[in-house]
């Protein structure tokens, strides 16, 4: 039996929107419980606003930071236990007079060595190096840099000085009430504890709640500090380390300044790709660029690989004496714009002949960095073949260490590459 058909109202059985169903009855409403349910309308819409305005981006700051990989400069590679408050203080000068600052080189990282001891309260004080770590933070600051500081979740630090177990939530207050604005949380100390645990299910457990306890703690200051764990990628750090907060994480053991370890680190980052993106980034440890033990051809290779990778950029050398080829380097800014796309891709390898490896990072503007490295100690030819690649046919490239477009390529392009050296394109259709 069909049903009556009330003027002004959809026939039944046809679908009626939330808003429809809405304005019906709104309609139908006294003009007095009309205004009523206005002035509810007008709360709700105010309330809605203030926390999209207020509270969702305070919960999502963590998210906010570290959009693209950090950079900047990290005390450890170059200094390691000399680093002092004069060294932090010529390093930020250097920063802003090299042009590192601008070339987006931010974070001034004190690493290791500078906790001394924690008073009656249980707060940390910084050691004799560092007589005043605030006006040290406001210094910093001053030069338009930013200051990173070091911690463990364990008794010790990895040089035997005093970690934050126990002091999580007093620490991360200190470090804000300093002016800290980025910390590298290293796992060392805690070992003890792990070793301690039943299975290696608890040992696990025990490091994952170290590390969130001092992301809560991070977090309740309110300051918005760069969270980097430090734990030379054990369990698979990059499947959990965003997990507990982390804006990158350390994916390998320690770098050194020579071309096996930089290299075996470097390339053996193949297949993370898929766990970083903005606001968390695979790490594969600090840049040795400028240290001196690696020749430039290899400096080139560490630099290229790392922005392929969309690696965090921590400079390690000393920038107050920074020779004109380290400079070049660490401040070409082609290659930086890799690491630091907008797209926030890390990028990987494509295909390997031999010790020719060729890896790829998708770029915005539909455009892709190549690098195409030789891993031999002797010059050796590449065969590069676009096909691998995804393009179709020939391509537009440009150099990025020659700053050169090169114009068009064939799709299949043979090159000699040095020994130990890279070719590192931008590659469009
Ligand atoms: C560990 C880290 C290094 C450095 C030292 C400091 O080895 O991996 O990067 O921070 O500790 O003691």
């Amino acid at each position: 039996m069909n049903s009556p058909k009330i003027p002004g109202r959809p026939a039944r059985g046809k679908l009626l929107t939330s808003h429809a169903i809405y304005t019906y009855k709104y309609l139908r409403l006294p003009l007095s419980l009309q205004r009523h349910r206005m002035r509810w309308l007008s709360r709700l819409v105010l309330v809605v606003f203030s926390a999209a305005f207020f509270v969702f981006p305070l919960a999502g700051r963590s998210q906010a930071l570290a959009q693209t990989p950090p950079m900047g400069w990290n005390s450890w590679n170059h200094f390691h236990r000399s680093v002092d408050d004069a060294t932090i203080r010529a390093t930020a000068d250097a920063m802003v007079s090299s042009g590192m600052r601008d070339a987006g080189y931010v974070y001034v990282n004190i690493d290791d060595t500078w906790e001394g001891q924690r008073d009656a309260q249980g707060f940390i004080h910084s050691n004799s190096k560092f007589p005043d770590m605030k006006a040290l933070a406001d210094y910093v600051h001053s030069k338009g840099l930013k200051l990173g500081i070091y911690s463990s979740p364990g008794a010790k630090t990895c040089a035997g000085f005093e970690g934050s177990l126990g002091h999580e939530a007093q620490d991360a207050q200190t470090y804000a009430a300093w002016g800290i604005d980025y910390l590298k949380y290293d796992l060392c100390g805690l070992r003890e504890q792990m070793k301690a645990a039943p299975s290696p299910e608890a040992a696990h457990k025990i490091m994952i709640d170290a590390y969130a306890k001092m992301r809560d703690a991070l977090r309740a200051t309110g300051r918005p500090i760069v969270y980097s764990l430090c734990q030379y990628g054990e369990d698979a750090v990059w499947e959990w380390g965003a997990s507990v907060g982390g804006n990158l994480w350390r994916t390998t053991g320690d770098i050194s300044d020579n071309y096996t370890r930089m290299s075996d680190i470097g390339f053996g980052q193949a297949g993370l790709a898929p766990f970083a993106g903005p606001g968390h980034w695979n790490d594969p440890d600090m840049l040795e660029v400028g240290n001196g033990k690696m020749n430039d051809e290899e400096y080139r290779t560490h630099m290229s690989l790392w922005a392929i990778l969309a690696a965090p950029l921590l400079a390690g050398n000393d920038v107050a004496n920074m020779t004109g080829d380290t400079k070049a380097i660490l401040m070409n800014k082609e290659v930086i714009a890799v690491d630091q796309d907008a797209l926030g891709r890390e990028g990987d390898r494509v295909y390997a002949e031999g010790p020719i490896e060729v890896w790829s990072k998708p770029l915005s503007g539909d455009a892709l960095a190549v690098g195409i490295f030789n891993r031999h100690q002797k010059m050796l030819t590449a065969h590069v073949d676009f096909a691998k690649l995804g393009f179709s046919g020939g391509v537009q490239a440009r150099d990025l260490w020659l700053h050169k477009d090169l114009g068009a390529l064939p799709a299949k392009y043979d090159v000699e590459i040095p020994a130990h050296g890279v070719l590192m394109l931008r590659v469009t259709k």
